[in-house]
């Protein structure tokens, strides 16, 4: 039932905020029923302190220099926190892969995937998760990251002669966990064990005006948005979930964001990486493209490792260049973080509410005083968000991992009107990588006439493949084990590589 509406009342007229109760006079039983659950869950003095807040960080960034300035002194990550798959021999990498596979073979590691975000650039009005870039395949991200968790499960338990697990941890929010839930209900959980695809949500909070009103977008609710991808320390204590993962004996966590086409789930090098250095926390990174292209760096101020994220740094921070001509803070966050349970749980126990609420100004449409509908042409709202990096400063051991962009990252973040991040580059990364694994498995294109179709053999992730072919993750991870499929074989485009196909030609050989 709730509180009643003179409770509310007095409650939200202690904290600031009765504005939010000004149309209850007109709303229908259910309308006035959903207001009521949103105004209880937000407890009157708790949003009241976030609205004061909200305001007081809004006025602190329109006022004095933004963060991001050179304040303190900025660092690139020192060399001996900083691995590279570039620069290491393969002897180590191979050291790497069997370190992590044999985390992974012994159920140690989970993957974590960021999905509460509302994807407001890609403009679809469902999770990006359920995105089809258009694949010959025609797989959802969603889907591609459940085969590779399989695949991964695969390799490592034939490595090391066990059946394992990865389980799935899935943050979403009040957007995205009913789409989610039903598409993976449809999809019978792309064959994982239902019991190990776990989902949960983040908490939401209210966007605030600049002097720190709650703003209503309809009469009968408020404007509300999730907590920032940093909201997962408090989502993690909210939904028991790290005593779910100590139950299940997990000891590393490879958290990653949802819209990487290329993202190795629970990855063997960088796992292994992180444990050997016996690192309680750390990101994988790619040498930045340019100086604003929109990722966070990770670098050093006074001496901490941190993220400064894209849309903080100054230009001119961003611009500065070594002698040699290369980006002075050229390591960009790719939303792929490695951390030990035991980091996890001294952050959701201490540190999280120490982590920084960052402001994001934006337009909020909102219900004037008469009760009219305003969709406002300038931005008139705070949202506060965390970020999932903002914990980095509380390691005690952190390490980066460059690795190669073409391998690793193409994400997607906008509709394919604009130049880059989008459905597009998106598909044609992957098909790159594909192109270039089948290339090196030793196989030959050729058109409809049987004739030969030139090879190209320094593909970048933004160039068009000269053919079409795809590889299922269920085949094949990051291109090992193609020869058997692949060698000395005359394939036409496009060439999709399936589980069918593979069964077919492995009973056919
Ligand atoms: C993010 C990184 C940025 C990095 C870039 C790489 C953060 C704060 N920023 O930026 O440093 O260079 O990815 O692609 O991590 N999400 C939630 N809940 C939220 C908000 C977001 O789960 O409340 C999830 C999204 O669903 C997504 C991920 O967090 O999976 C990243 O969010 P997004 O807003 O796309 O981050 P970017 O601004 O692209």
């Amino acid at each position: 039932m709730g509180p009643s509406e003179e409770e509310l009342r007095a409650r939200l007229e202690r904290s600031g905020q009765a504005h939010l109760l000004r149309f209850w006079g007109e709303l229908g039983a259910a309308r006035r029923d959903s207001l009521r659950a949103t105004l209880a869950q937000l407890d009157a003095r708790e949003l009241g302190r976030h609205c004061q807040r909200a305001a007081e960080a809004s006025a602190r960034e329109q006022g004095g220099p933004g963060p991001g300035g050179l304040r303190g002194n900025w660092e690139p990550i020192p060399a001996q926190f900083l691995g590279s798959v570039r620069r290491s021999d393969g002897a180590a990498l191979e050291r790497w892969e069997e370190e992590g596979l044999r985390q992974i073979s012994q159920d140690k590691v989970a993957v974590l995937l960021l999905a509460g975000g509302q994807g407001t650039r890609l403009g679809v009005p469902y999770p990006k998760g359920m995105y089809d870039v258009g694949l010959p395949s025609h797989k959802t991200l969603y889907q591609i990251q459940a085969e590779r968790i399989r695949r991964v499960q695969q390799l490592a338990g034939g490595r090391f002669g066990t059946q394992c697990t990865v389980p799935w941890y899935i943050m979403t929010s009040e957007f995205t966990l009913g789409p989610t839930e039903k598409f993976f209900r449809e999809h019978n959980y792309f064959n994982l064990e239902k019991s190990n695809v776990v989902l949960f949500e983040q908490r939401m909070l209210p966007a605030v005006t600049f002097d720190g009103k709650a703003i209503l977008e309809e009469k009968g609710k408020v404007a509300m948005a999730p907590d920032g991808n940093g909201g997962l320390y408090r989502a993690l204590v909210d939904n028991k979930i790290l005593e779910d993962m100590d139950r299940r004996c997990i000891q590393y966590i490879h958290v990653y964001c949802v819209d990487n086409i290329l993202v190795k789930m629970a990855d063997p090098v960088f796992i292994g990486f992180c444990v050997s250095k016996e690192a309680d926390c750390g990101a994988k990174v790619v040498e930045k493209a340019y100086p604003t292209e929109p990722v966070g760096v990770v670098c050093r101020v006074d001496g901490v490792c941190q993220v400064v994220e894209y849309s903080e740094i100054t230009l001119e921070t961003a611009q500065m260049r070594n002698p040699d001509g290369r980006l002075t803070y050229s390591s960009g966050n790719i939303c792929n973080h490695f951390f030990t349970l035991g980091f996890l749980q001294a952050i959701a126990e201490k540190f999280e509410p120490l982590l920084k609420q960052h402001v994001a100004i934006k337009k909020v449409p909102f219900v004037d005083e008469e009760g009219n509908l305003v969709k406002p042409l300038k931005p008139n709202g705070i949202k506060l968000e965390k970020f999932v990096f903002d914990v980095f400063q509380f390691s005690k051991h952190f390490v980066a991992f460059e690795v190669p962009r073409e391998d690793e990252f193409s994400p997607l973040k906008n509709a394919d009107t604009a130049d880059k991040d989008t459905p597009t580059t998106a598909r044609r990364a992957l098909l790159s990588q594909h192109y270039r694994w089948a290339v090196k498995a030793g196989a030959t294109f050729v058109d409809a006439n049987g004739q030969r179709i030139p090879e190209k053999h320094s593909l970048s992730g933004d160039e068009e493949p000269p053919v079409v072919c795809e590889i299922s993750p269920l085949v094949s991870y990051f291109g090992e084990g193609l020869e058997t499929y692949l060698k000395a074989k005359n394939l036409q485009s496009p060439f999709l590589l399936d589980e069918d196909v593979a069964k077919f030609v492995a009973q056919h050989e």
